[in-house]
């Protein structure tokens, strides 16, 4: 894959998922929570918002913003005390757009039980310093279950942008 930059071609080397995994740990503090002790949804979003970022820009190496968050799935409680893990991965790079899973675990710190309690997709954008969208290194699919996860990304692509033009 080629980008013209100031007259010059640059090749973008292939990153592997692997290159921009990022897990993430934050505890949750009464502010986060409602009066009964249940992490609020919009604090589980930033922080799933925020993981987002860091392994987009770490593909990337330039500027990256969020395009769609994909239905979330809280599927367990958070509650204050708990530490939040979260893990996240590309799963698919189309031009400028990337795909990123991500899995938030919350921890019990007393007892150290662990449960999965939700997951998203989020898709970022790749943005040059004149704010246009720019294109990004190619995903380097080395395992099966890399392929396997670029094809289902692409699937859900396909049905994002069709969503997308239905609403604009
Ligand atoms: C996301 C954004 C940059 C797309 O810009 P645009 O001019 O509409 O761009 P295009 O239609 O040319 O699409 C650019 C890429 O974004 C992807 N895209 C755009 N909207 C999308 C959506 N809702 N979901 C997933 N991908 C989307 C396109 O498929 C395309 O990907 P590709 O380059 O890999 O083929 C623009 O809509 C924007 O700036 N939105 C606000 C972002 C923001 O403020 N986020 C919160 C703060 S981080």
């Amino acid at each position: 894959m080629r980008v013209c930059f100031d007259d010059k071609i640059m090749v973008l080397k292939p990153k592997s998922p692997e290159e921009s995994k990022t897990e993430m740990t934050v505890r949750m503090f009464p502010s986060d929570a409602n009066p009964a002790g249940n992490v609020f949804g919009g604090e589980i979003l930033k922080q799933i918002d925020l993981i987002a970022g860091l392994v987009a820009q770490r593909h990337a190496r330039t500027n990256t913003v969020t395009a769609s968050i994909d239905r979330v799935n809280f599927l367990k409680p958070v509650y204050v005390g708990n530490a939040l893990i979260l893990n996240a991965q590309l799963t698919y790079v189309h031009r400028s757009s990337m795909e990123i899973e991500i899995r938030v675990e919350a921890e019990d710190l007393m007892s150290g039980t662990r449960m999965l309690t939700d997951t998203a997709y989020v898709t970022a954008v790749a943005l040059g310093s004149d704010g246009k969208t720019v294109e990004v290194s190619p995903l380097l699919l080395q395992t099966e279950d890399d392929k396997k996860r670029f094809s289902e990304g692409e699937q859900r692509m396909i049905q994002r942008l069709k969503e997308r033009k239905k609403n604009q």
